[in-house]
């Protein structure tokens, strides 16, 4: 059977640094915790669960345009085109583009690697004509691909609107990176854009409550990497429209006074207190081609639904 090939030594994620990172955030006066802690294997389960909750309406959109626009897309990318996929997951978007694309190669790029694993191998059992690629990375850093990886024009896939974690400014600098290491290919981006309050609302804090779960799991999280005490049931799911950041954010609430312990370190939290733990920035048509182009990107093709809920750009 073919097999996927792993190239997690690549950039091996420092526990130490990521204890680092936990614990600024924690101490800081504002807290926070990165949304890349999200992700553990309950987190990256939760998140695809997320995927199908009908409120969550960014999946379900941006599949549709995927599937809908698939070979104009397939065209303007070109082909056999070196496909990478920034954030994988559960491999589903990239396995909707291989029936008009047929790539090259595919290369699976996440931070949740184990996640990763699973789902690039069964991929590679139902494609064993393309070689595919896996590599557990932290792009939020710096996003330099093994020497391993065909030095040809790539085509970059980042969807789901995973580009709305960033500040603009760190957004803008990801985007340059990925223009310059694409050598002449392009980027296929999903950008999730600007809509009523109420839709944001119920797509960030469903009535099942799995966004919440996702987000309590955070905790569980963090307490699994940097030993800490966390109780869960001390902090709530919470979602705020920043209109004049053009965000929404994602909070977690302390239900009463509680504290969290780890390594001799202390943080006392108030009752009301919160934890920051993700931005997800929404973009207009304007706001995000401006961004491509100050990125270096110099030709976009815009797709977008009926209602405008979200964009897919190809850009070169
Ligand atoms: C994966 C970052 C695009 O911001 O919509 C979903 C993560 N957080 N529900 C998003 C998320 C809460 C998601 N991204």
């Amino acid at each position: 059977m073919q097999k996927p090939v792993f190239l997690e030594s690549h950039q091996v994620i420092q526990s130490s640094a990521l204890f680092s990172e936990i614990e600024a955030g924690l101490l800081a006066e504002q807290a926070s915790i990165s949304p890349k802690f999200l992700y553990d294997a309950l987190g990256a389960h939760l998140f695809t669960a997320i995927t199908l909750v009908p409120e969550y309406y960014p999946t379900a959109v941006e599949t549709g345009l995927l599937t809908q626009y698939t070979s104009e897309i397939a065209a303007a990318i070109g082909p056999d085109p070196v496909l990478i996929d920034l954030g994988a997951g559960d491999c589903k978007k990239a396995a909707l583009l291989f029936e008009s694309m047929k790539p090259a190669s595919y290369v699976a790029i996440d931070f949740s690697v184990d996640y990763l694993k699973d789902a690039l191998e069964k991929l590679q059992s139902q494609h064993t004509d393309i070689p595919m690629y896996g590599i557990g990375m932290d792009f939020s850093q710096t996003l330099k691909l093994p020497t391993t990886i065909s030095q040809t024009p790539r085509t970059f896939f980042y969807p789901g609107s995973s580009i709305g974690n960033f500040l603009p400014t760190e957004a803008q600098a990801l985007l340059a990176q990925i223009k310059r290491e694409a050598l002449g290919g392009g980027l296929l981006l999903g950008v999730d854009l600007m809509k009523a309050d109420d839709v944001l609302q119920a797509a960030y804090d469903d009535p099942l409550k799995i966004t919440a779960a996702f987000n309590l799991n955070i905790l569980r999280s963090v307490n699994a990497i940097i030993d800490s005490n966390f109780d869960v049931s001390h902090f709530s799911h919470k979602v705020m429209i920043n209109h004049s950041k053009e965000r929404v954010e994602l909070y977690l609430e302390a239900l009463r006074d509680t504290s969290v312990t780890w390594g001799g370190k202390q943080r006392l939290f108030k009752q009301g207190e919160l934890i920051h733990t993700e931005n997800s920035h929404k973009y207009s048509i304007a706001s995000i081609q401006q961004l491509l182009n100050r990125a270096g990107f110099q030709s976009l093709k815009i797709w977008t639904d009926a209602q405008q809920y979200f964009a897919v750009i190809y850009a070169k």
